[in-house]
């Protein structure tokens, strides 16, 4: 397994990749991300977090720093691969507050139904999925009522309008929404959608 962890560390530096990690869009994609959440939600005891779609596992990781000693993530994800590296690499380094990984795909039957305040769908996780508005419903199924969706996507892949139209005709609430358009080749937004019923935050 060790092997496997190295190869998945040098897989994030190697040219295919390397490039857009180290690229100033992709920092700043993560510094706006991380700081709207820290930001925008109260961590209160006990706070129970989902996120849907590990890929390189760091919004996880730093999901699980954040809430260390006040809260737990569960972290979901479709690929058995991603999920066990995830789950290695958070042993192996030691994280202090490791999320419960759950390896299915968010349209399973068996997701946690109700369990979480905060649900976050981050990047490209939505697309990957192949179905926008059955995404964004099961991401509201694992909400408690009165919990939150924060939603991050690449304006050009998710349009603003497409989210916006959605929610419209679902009976949750569009709270917020942020674009973010200081690097035009790579702009996004990051919205914050609340489930009817008694707010938990
Ligand atoms: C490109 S990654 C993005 C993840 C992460 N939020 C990030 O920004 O690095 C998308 C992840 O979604 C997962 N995924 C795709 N379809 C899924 C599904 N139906 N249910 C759960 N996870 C899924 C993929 O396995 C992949 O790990």
């Amino acid at each position: 397994m060790d092997e496997k962890l190295l190869n998945y560390y040098l897989e994030l530096r190697s040219p295919d990749s390397g490039e857009w990690n180290l690229s100033p869009q992709c920092l700043h994609t993560e510094l706006i991300t991380r700081d709207y959440i820290s930001k925008s939600f109260a961590v209160t005891n006990s706070l129970q977090v989902c996120n849907v779609g590990i890929g390189m596992g760091d919004w996880d990781n730093y999901l699980g720093y954040w809430l260390n000693g006040r809260g737990t993530v569960t972290s979901i994800d479709i690929n058995k691969a991603i999920c066990e590296i995830f789950e290695y690499r958070q042993r192996r380094e030691g994280h202090p507050n490791p999320s419960k990984v759950l390896c299915m795909s968010i349209f399973d039957e068996g997701v946690p139904a109700a369990e979480f305040e905060i649900v976050t769908l981050i990047g490209s996780a939505i697309n990957e999925t192949g179905n926008f508005n059955k995404c964004l419903d099961s991401c509201f199924g694992l909400l408690k009522p009165g919990g939150h969706l924060m939603f991050m996507a690449n304006t050009r892949k998710s349009p603003v309008e497409m989210v916006e139209q959605y929610i419209r005709s679902t009976e949750h609430q569009m709270e917020e929404l942020n674009t973010y358009d200081a690097f035009p080749e790579y702009p996004f937004y990051i919205c914050k959608i609340k489930k009817p019923g008694e707010t938990t935050l």
